[in-house]
């Protein structure tokens, strides 16, 4: 029994050809007596047709779905009216001489060929059943995706004369800002490893140990709140290059590999560069470090333009250092009372104090406050904003970082409700100069934006004592239709630096030694200039596929509780394995 050809592969030149198939039965449908059969294997589908007078009649009356075949029979050209142009395979059909059940199925508790949303509901089960969920055709299809942008990622790296080498997974702490995941020692009782959250460190060592190109298609375990987009255990592009002074060559190598992946794979062709924001700017014109660019509905400073209003609480606000902000919706005066009260709560929910809105309407502005803009004020914001006869002006007052972020959700939404997001748009930038720190109020410390291993940037080294919250980092973001997809920068490469560095993070010499003794020491031998970049794979494969979440291209998924509905896992460890590491379970 040899299988002499692929279901899905099957065309109008194979006519005549007899052929031999080996899959599975993906649907059954009994006609005016005869039987179809849709037979998939993972390149796709081909129809296989029985009639009564042949032997092989009565065992195919007896197969059910998933049964896994062998058909034997020969090629034919459908008539015309039964062609099936949806069907890759749609022209021709296979007439089944002899035919095998290789093995039986139970009946999935899922249909496999029909995307049903009331089963899209059911996802524990279909993760229970993960390799039933698997053969679905757009799964299969995902995956075969993701290994070819692997290859071709690879093999681009390779010509460039990247290195590919493998780092540990049970080592130290990497600070990722998620919380490890951790492995007890048998033989060090009482002590841990930790997966990686990235191979951060190790490949800064593989600089200093003189490879100058690295690469690793690694596993990353990160123990944080998971969402569509996250995982506890995903897959980075992780790379690293010496002798960088500043980001252009990482920048440029990235984006000629993605370039390089779309075009190839979606057909895509990318403009270069791609677009460079500030950390600041993308903040205050989009309300995000990872701003959507596929609309417009860019955030507007009114400040300026709404000085000396008598409203109070926009005067209130002015007067104490806080900002107005709004958004501008072309063609938004149509939107009703409740539509606008929904979206205050909205806004509200996101931690605003209110939404105030404005409708330029024929007879002039409509809105809560429209006796206090006076025709000055009201041609000043008309100015500022852009808005024109039709439009709708949402406006939001207070803090500057708040008002950002709660316009940028607004955005989103409005981007969604009006259905501004056009189809097959790839739009990437990036964001730069990211601060160093972040104040960590429940600390009472600074905390690093990216990690402590990402250099200041040298124009700010002189503020690091004085206003280290004002210190810009070598860091870069790489950003696609509003999702985070790669992140990166130039290290600090050596000691005294990364000591201080340390030393304003809060951590004592003692602890810094503790911690990365081994790190630090390694930046004394001759560290050279380097920095890199991980590029989160999950997420562009994500996006190339147009699924909505990382878990359709990751073959076997947890749930957002870090679950695993197939294996189980985590379960009780056993008594005996316990106390070989010395463990005691307290819950
Ligand atoms: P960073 O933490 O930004 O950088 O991670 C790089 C990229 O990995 C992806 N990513 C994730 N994808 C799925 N699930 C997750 N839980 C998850 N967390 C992150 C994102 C992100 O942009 N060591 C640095 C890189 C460097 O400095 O070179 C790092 O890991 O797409």
């Amino acid at each position: 029994m040899e299988r002499t050809a692929e279901c899905g592969k099957l065309t109008k030149n194979d006519v005549g050809r007899k052929v031999s198939l080996m899959g599975w039965v993906h649907r059954r449908r009994d006609l005016g007596g005869l039987i179809f059969i849709d037979m998939r294997d993972r390149s796709g589908l081909v129809q296989l047709i029985f009639h009564p007078d042949q032997k092989a009649y009565a065992l195919a009356r007896e197969l059910n779905r998933e049964d896994v075949i062998y058909a034997h029979g020969t090629v034919l050209a459908r008539t015309p009216e039964n062609i099936n142009p949806k069907l890759p395979t749609g022209e021709i059909e296979v007439r089944v001489e002899s035919l095998e059940i290789l093995n039986r199925s139970k009946t999935p508790p899922f249909a496999i060929d029909v995307v049903d949303p009331a089963q899209e509901a059911q996802e524990l089960v279909r993760l229970e059943y993960r390799y039933l969920d698997l053969r679905r055709p757009e799964l299969q299809k995902n995956f075969a995706l993701r290994h070819r942008v692997f290859l071709d990622i690879r093999n681009f790296l390779s010509e460039r004369g990247f290195y590919e080498i493998e780092t540990p997974m049970l080592t130290k702490s990497t600070p990722e800002g998620a919380r490890d995941y951790l492995v007890p020692s048998r033989t060090f009782p009482g002590k841990f490893f930790a997966l990686p959250q990235s191979p951060q460190l190790f490949k800064q060592l593989l600089m200093v140990a003189g490879f100058e190109k690295y690469f690793q298609i690694a596993r990353c375990f990160r123990d944080e709140d998971l969402r569509a987009d996250r995982q506890p255990e995903f897959t980075q592009l992780d790379l690293e290059m010496s002798f960088v002074f500043d980001e252009r060559p990482i920048l440029e190598l990235i984006e000629e590999l993605v370039c390089f992946l779309f075009e190839r794979h979606l057909g895509v062709r990318v403009a270069r560069p791609f677009p460079r924001l500030s950390y600041a700017e993308a903040l205050e014109r989009y309300g995000s470090d990872k701003p959507d660019l596929r609309f417009g509905l860019e955030i507007i400073d009114l400040s300026q333009a709404l000085s000396g209003i008598e409203f109070r609480i926009f005067a209130e606000t002015l007067g104490s250092g806080g900002v107005v902000k709004g958004l501008v919706l072309p063609g938004g005066a149509k939107y009703s009372r409740s539509q606008l009260n929904e979206l205050e709560k909205h806004a509200q929910a996101l931690g605003a104090k209110g939404l105030l809105w404005m409708k330029l309407t024929d007879g002039g502005p409509d809105s809560p406050i429209a006796k206090f803009l006076t025709p000055e004020l009201l041609a000043r914001v008309q100015k500022t904003s852009g808005a024109q006869l039709g439009d709708l002006l949402l406006m939001i007052a207070g803090e500057r970082k708040l008002t950002n972020t709660v316009l940028g959700a607004l955005r989103l939404e409005l981007a969604r409700r009006e259905k501004l997001i056009a189809a097959n748009q790839w739009k990437f930038c990036w964001v730069l100069d990211f601060p160093l720190f972040q104040w960590d109020d429940e600390e009472q410390r600074l905390v690093s934006e990216h990690h402590p291993f990402t250099s200041p940037k040298a124009s700010d080294l002189a503020l690091l004592e004085r206003e280290p919250l004002k210190v810009r980092a070598n860091a870069y973001d790489l950003v696609l239709n509003g999702v985070e997809i790669g992140g990166g920068s130039v290290r600090i490469h050596q000691m005294e630096l990364q000591q201080k560095i340390f030393d304003l993070l809060g951590l004592s010499r003692d602890e810094a030694q503790a911690k990365f003794g081994f790190f630090l020491r390694a930046l004394e031998y001759g560290a050279p200039p380097h920095g890199g970049i991980a590029l989160g794979l999950d997420r562009i494969v994500m996006l190339m596929a147009g699924a909505e979440s990382i878990r359709d291209v990751i073959a076997f998924p947890k749930t957002n509780t870090a679950y695993c509905p197939l294996t189980g896992a985590p379960v009780e460890a056993s008594e005996k394995q316990l106390r070989e590491l010395s463990i005691a379970v307290k819950v």
